[in-house]
């Protein structure tokens, strides 16, 4: 009988890698890779594919950028998705290019699934949560033979796969629409300065052109417009990462705690997510109320912290998105915000739904009667009051 395995195929070093060691190291007869476009760029998704069919015995591309922002970015951005300060572009796209891996492995009816993570990091575990919940067999060739990128490179040389990765460019990269993650080679030591070179989407913060202005308008917690010009959020975001961009916006360097309790340094950049996710908590202060603000940030955290970990099946993730988007449906306005020297705040909100008088909190408003204050002002701090004068 053939065994049949499935491999999640980015067109990388590791996941090309991984075709021949399926056959050759593990006995697969039929190793078929599915590449799943969540935005990386059009050269990479193209490169992928050719490998693919030099490599594979099947392959299959699945356009998944449209799902991978209704389903994954835009619930991010409603729940404020940061850990630690990262915005978890490559967390939240885990889970889907998993699922399309298994939504194929069940129509082929294979016999086992595959990813390329090594034993190091978190995707291992967020593609392991989804996978896991099948009952065909996980393969992580690169985790089980212990490989070093170095062999990694020969091997690949050996069997004909043209990789761009070389001593001198070491980099590791995970892109996707909502940011792109850049580890390995002198990034390793957490000391030494990230050298321009590995930043694709931002242009230096330092170049100092002058700043521009853009208006988000958000729909129940969601992007829906940019200057005016309603658009769907792929395009959005696209167009976001271009603009934002070229000020610099969205660079991260950052030391994070993975799920396995290593520590390891990270840098992102990430700018459409910068200037949404600071545009979205800039109106949710217009129009929630002070309760729902301290309570929400509780929820934003947890909810962060299960997608980190890929935990996206766990019971308590469908709850607290129950909460986040009954929170989202005043979260309507738009948002002014200024991109200069690497920086997107907000300089200007409006909201039909906003918690604002502008009557009742001017200076020169009759509206309320300022004597009224007296009373509450008279228990307010009282205990700590009452101590110090006994
Ligand atoms: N540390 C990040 C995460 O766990 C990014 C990992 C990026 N992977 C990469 N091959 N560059 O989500």
């Amino acid at each position: 009988m053939s065994e049949v395995i499935v491999l999640a195929y980015s067109g990388g070093l590791d996941t090309s890698v991984c075709v021949p060691l399926l056959r050759e190291r593990y006995g697969f007869d039929k190793v078929i890779t599915v590449l799943t476009d969540v935005g990386q760029p059009k050269e990479d998704i193209e490169r992928g594919n050719e490998r693919a069919k030099n490599l594979s015995d099947e392959h299959y591309v699945i356009d998944a950028r449209e799902e991978f922002v209704e389903g994954y970015i835009f619930p991010a951005i409603k729940a404020n998705g940061s850990y630690e300060g990262y915005v978890l572009g490559t967390a939240i796209a885990r889970p889907l290019i998993a699922r399309k891996t298994v939504e194929i492995a069940e129509k082929l009816g294979a016999d086992a699934l595959g990813h390329g993570c090594t034993g190091r990091g978190n995707d291992q575990l967020r593609f392991e949560a989804i996978f896991r919940a099948t009952n065909m067999r996980v393969v992580a060739p690169m985790r089980d033979l212990d490989l070093s990128r170095e062999w990694e490179i020969d091997y690949a040389r050996d069997h004909g796969i043209d990789v761009p990765v070389t001593r001198e460019r070491p980099w590791s990269i995970d892109e996707n629409l909502w940011s792109r993650s850049i580890e390995g080679g002198l990034l390793e030591d957490p000391f030494s300065e990230p050298p321009e070179e590995i930043y694709a989407w931002t242009k230096s913060p330092e170049r100092g052109i002058p700043p521009a202005k853009v208006e988000i308008e958000f729909r129940e917690g969601v992007p829906v417009a940019l200057d005016g010009e309603k658009m769907g959020g792929v395009e959005l975001i696209e167009r976001l990462n271009k603009i934002a961009g070229e000020h610099g916006v969205g660079r991260t360097d950052m030391i994070e705690d993975r799920v396995l309790g290593l520590k390891a340094r990270e840098n992102y950049e990430h700018p459409a997510a910068t200037v949404l996710l600071n545009a979205h908590s800039d109106l949710e202060r217009l129009v929630l109320s002070r309760a729902e603000l301290r309570f929400k940030a509780m929820v934003d955290e947890a909810w962060s912290e299960l997608a980190y970990m890929g935990l996206v099946n766990d019971p308590l993730y469908a709850d607290l998105c129950a909460f986040v988007d009954e929170s989202q449906k005043r979260v309507n306005g738009v948002v002014k915000m200024k991109l200069s020297s690497g920086r997107a705040f907000s300089v200007g909100r409006k909201s039909p739904d906003a918690i604002y008088d502008q009557e009742m909190v001017s200076f020169d408003s009759q509206t309320l009667s300022q004597r009224d204050a007296e009373g509450f002002a008279k228990y307010h701090g009282f205990q700590a009051r009452f101590l110090q004068k006994r």
